[in-house]
């Protein structure tokens, strides 16, 4: 009987076996045919499933199969968030936070740890010299906040500059003549375990900005060169290795920055100008953080303007004809040109016109944002400090701190499709009435300190919504790192031991 029984099963399991073999290669053969579709028609996934599979599985463990596990408990990771944003209170909407300035403070203190980089990655990149005159490669890291503050370059580079305030503001935190009754945002901590976040110290725009020529000798240039000692540095140190850089804030303003590394060092927040740039599991609004730019245009200072006294509609300063994404601009130009109460002006801010298109933008109700070859642009922030209402046609655009935040009070906002059709911009804006304008104009006034970068920080400037920014994202930074090390509590023993232990750099790194 045993055996007869035996045989039956053997054969029932043949069938099923069978039945599962065609079923599973049945299945198979669809799906397969499914991911061809639709990589066909997306190229950008093809190229991340092959960076993924390429670039990153050697380099960061675990790292395809927590992906998708990571964004599905990004729910989560939202709740998470909610809860700390209770506690950090970013008062966006009212003004009378500001008397209970220590409270605010003392709840909202985020901990960094910052690396010792040498100076050729941030102060060295703006000629810093230390005080006796000699280049201070062999003697300090970071400048003496105490004496002499190293400035930044004027120009093009300020507008990226974002790099510069916030590690100003790490180095200030130590001192309270410059931030008394512990008046600061974030607390830097010499024990990376204590830390938050990580903060890696790299001037990136102003690397890309100053070293991106190659010399005529040279095989890379020496912005390339930074960025793959940067990424051999980073990946040697112990805090990268325990949070697979989870928990690492790397800076990356500028749309071209950080070219070479970004592809190695994704598992970092980053902090961005948009993510136009970006293949979307490298950068994304989840895990990322959006930063303004620094406006060119001075700040309006008592603005005594009204809707009737700002004489042009709608007012736009620019490159008209743009590469990718910038057609929008050329066919607004011809639907618009012919309009009396609207400008148009060519050419760059940076010519010689910061004081004709500040006196532009402040005698206009309405001031122009089109995409041009990225969807941000530092004229919103232009616009912003100048109360000229932006109209934002930039269907990609990411905006800094938008889940505090609501553009649409001081914004108007048009699909770029919409755009296009003949009257339609003109007409839209002329259908907004006096009253909704100095709605707007008033929240611009309200809104504009958020935008402004400057050191010593103030409360709820560019550096604090920055910070503030940051922290929100810890939570996710946190689980993400946790769950990260589910499959791998071998590679760190029992994980007791989360001492400093320093990781020779690689032969000739400085
Ligand atoms: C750093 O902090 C951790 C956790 O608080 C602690 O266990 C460790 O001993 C500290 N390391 C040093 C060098 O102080
Ligand atoms: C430049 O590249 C070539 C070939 O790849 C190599 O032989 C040469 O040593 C490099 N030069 C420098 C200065 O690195
Ligand atoms: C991650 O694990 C640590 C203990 O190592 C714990 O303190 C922390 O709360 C965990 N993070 C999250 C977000 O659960």
């Amino acid at each position: 009987m045993p055996e007869r029984n035996a045989s039956a099963i053997k054969v029932v399991s043949r069938k099923s076996l069978c039945f599962f073999f065609t079923t599973t290669t049945l299945l198979f053969i669809t799906s397969w045919l499914f991911v061809l579709r639709s990589t066909r028609s997306d190229s950008t996934s093809e190229a991340i499933s092959q960076l993924l599979s390429t670039t990153f599985t050697d380099s960061v463990p675990d790292s395809s199969q927590s992906r998708n596990s990571e964004s599905n408990f990004s729910n989560r990771a939202i709740l998470a968030n909610t809860k700390k944003q209770e506690i950090v209170k970013c008062n966006s909407h009212t003004t009378t936070a500001s008397n209970d300035n220590s409270n605010y403070i003392n709840n909202f203190a985020l901990k960094i740890f910052m690396y010792d980089l040498p100076p050729e990655f941030h102060f060295g990149l703006l000629d810093w010299k230390d005080d006796k005159g000699k280049n201070v490669k062999n003697t300090k890291v970071f400048p003496d906040m105490k004496t002499k503050i190293p400035h930044y370059p004027g120009g093009l580079n300020l507008q990226h500059s974002i790099e510069y305030w916030l590690t100003l503001d790490i180095l200030a935190s130590e001192l309270p003549q410059i931030y008394p009754n512990n008046a600061r945002t974030v607390i830097r901590v010499k024990n990376s375990s204590e830390a938050d976040v990580i903060f890696v110290p790299f001037f990136s725009s102003l690397s890309y900005n100053r070293l991106s020529k190659r010399g005529p000798r040279e095989n890379k240039s020496r912005n390339r060169v930074l960025q793959e000692y940067l990424v051999s540095f980073l990946m040697s140190q112990e805090e990268w290795k325990r949070s697979g850089g989870r928990d690492h804030l790397i800076l990356a303003h500028h749309p071209n920055s950080m070219l070479d590394a970004r592809m190695k060092l994704w598992p970092a927040t980053f902090i961005l100008s948009d993510f136009g740039r970006y293949p979307p599991n490298i950068a994304n609004v989840e895990k990322d953080v959006i930063a303004p730019y620094k406006h060119v245009v001075g700040s309006y200072v008592d603005d005594q303007s009204s809707f009737d006294s700002r004489h042009t509609l709608l007012y736009f300063q620019g490159a008209i004809y743009r590469k990718d994404g910038g057609h929008a601009r050329q066919e607004l130009f011809y639907l618009l040109k012919d309009e009396k109460d609207v400008h148009f002006s060519f050419g760059s801010v940076q010519k010689g016109g910061v004081r004709k298109s500040t006196e532009g933008m402040r005698s206009s109700k309405f001031c122009l944002n089109i995409a041009g070859d990225t969807p941000s642009s530092n004229r919103l922030f232009d616009a912003i400090a100048s109360h000229c209402v932006p109209v934002i046609i930039s269907d990609q655009i990411e905006l800094p701190y938008e889940d505090v935040l609501d553009y649409s009070e001081f914004c108007v906002f048009v699909r770029t499709r919409d755009a296009l059709k003949k009257k339609y911009l003109i007409n839209f804006i002329r259908g907004i009435d006096k009253d909704e304008w100095t709605r707007m104009w008033n929240r611009l006034k309200e809104v504009e300190k958020f935008f402004d970068f400057q050191f010593p920080s103030k409360e709820s400037d560019a550096v604090q919504m920055i910070w503030q920014a940051v922290s929100r994202k810890v939570p996710l930074m946190k689980l993400k790192t946790n769950r990260s090390r589910r499959f791998f509590r071998s590679l760190y023993g029992n994980n007791k031991d989360t001492g400093h232990k320093s990781i020779p750099a690689p032969a000739n790194f400085w």
